[in-house]
């Protein structure tokens, strides 16, 4: 089995990618390496089924020479991060909407099968107990640029689900809630890793806004396999599937619980929004997933509590801090 998958050398990415070789499959990784690394491959680049591509995925040949007779692609090259978002809108939008339709065309030509990966992000400001995929979106303006992501990932889904009514491409969607573990980095403002990593080294441990909004962390080695599962069922296709995590959490008793099992001495400071993003910048208060609907078709269950998450990302950034020698992907190779 050939599979493709974008944004491989990103955090979800190189954990698929591992997986998809354990299970036997030639493995082709098209990334810009952007917000993605080669270290992300380290452990696997050698491996005999992996190919590694450097390349963009608004490059419609690159991204049909990568897809030629490949079974099924797994898309999750995107634009991700509110500091990517937010401060190259223009760039983001580019690559999570005309980059997927890109990447939906080249799926059709090669007859292959597509996973989509979008995002809680589609519900915006919706704080129902818990979200349904058929639940209302509930977004702030499109003029704020903080809400083109899910604006963009929106458009994405409604492309895929296009593709699969007029073309019976066999596409099924992912809407993944705050997903964290080894090898996210904090770069590009995702909150668990800038937690840990400032409580690691004893500095100010920044919370946003009055830290009340809350999320439910997923580890992504429970992400993964249902990610697998749903794109090898034939009943997903055409439909969305949320996969998050089981635990609400406030960002405030995020870090106080982050302190408390790393024993460290950091200070937890409240910073308002202004002075993170622009004036005006919107948050989400809540995001709770239901899923119950990947439950009942592949059995999701997302078992690692948030204390585990909280260590295993905690022992991997430490033992990061020796970096392996560096790898350099070679441009289309
Ligand atoms: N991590 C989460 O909590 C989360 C939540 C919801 C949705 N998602 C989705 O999951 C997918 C993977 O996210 P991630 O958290 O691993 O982020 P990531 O930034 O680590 O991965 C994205 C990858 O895509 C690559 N990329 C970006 N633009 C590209 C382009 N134009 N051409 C080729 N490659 C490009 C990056 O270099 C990176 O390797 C994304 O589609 C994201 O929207 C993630």
């Amino acid at each position: 089995m050939k599979s493709v998958v974008t944004g491989g050398a990103g955090f979800i990415g190189s954990h698929l990618t591992e997986r998809l070789l354990d299970a036997g499959d030639d493995v082709v990784v098209l990334d810009n390496l952007s917000t993605g690394a080669s270290r992300n491959l380290e452990s696997i680049v050698d491996h005999p089924r992996l190919t590694l591509r450097r390349g963009d995925i608004l490059d419609a040949a690159a991204v049909a020479d990568a897809c030629d007779g490949a079974d099924r692609i797994f898309h999750l090259a995107a634009a991700v991060g509110v500091n990517v978002i937010v401060d190259h809108p223009l760039d983001s939008m580019r690559t999570n909407i005309h980059g997927t339709e890109t990447v939906l065309e080249a799926a059709r030509v090669a007859g292959a099968k597509l996973l989509l990966t979008s995002t809680s992000e589609v519900y915006g400001k919706n704080t129902a107990d818990a979200l349904a995929e058929d639940s209302d979106r509930i977004l702030g303006s499109p003029l704020k640029s903080r809400w083109t992501y899910a604006a963009a990932k929106g458009i994405d889904e409604a492309f895929a689900h296009a593709y699969w009514q007029q073309f019976g491409l066999e596409v099924a969607i992912v809407r993944l809630f705050n997903t964290v573990g080894p090898r996210q980095t904090g770069r590009y403002g995702m909150v668990v890793p800038n937690l840990i990593g400032q409580a690691l080294r004893g500095a100010p441990m920044t919370v946003f806004g009055d830290g009340a909004q809350t999320r439910c962390f997923s580890y992504v080695t429970d992400v993964v396999p249902a990610i697998i599962a749903i794109a090898e069922h034939p009943d997903a296709y055409g439909q969305a599937f949320n996969l998050g995590g089981a635990q609400e959490v406030s960002i405030l008793n995020l870090a106080k619980r982050i302190k408390q099992l790393l024993g460290s001495q950091s200070e937890i400071v409240l910073v308002p929004y202004e002075a993170a993003y622009a004036t005006g910048f919107e948050d989400m208060r809540r995001r709770v997933p239901d899923n119950s609907r990947a439950h009942s078709l592949v059995g999701f269950k997302p078992a690692t509590s948030l204390d585990d998450i909280i260590l295993n990302v905690a022992a991997s950034m430490q033992s990061a801090l020796i970096p392996p020698a560096a790898r350099v992907m070679a441009p289309g190779a």
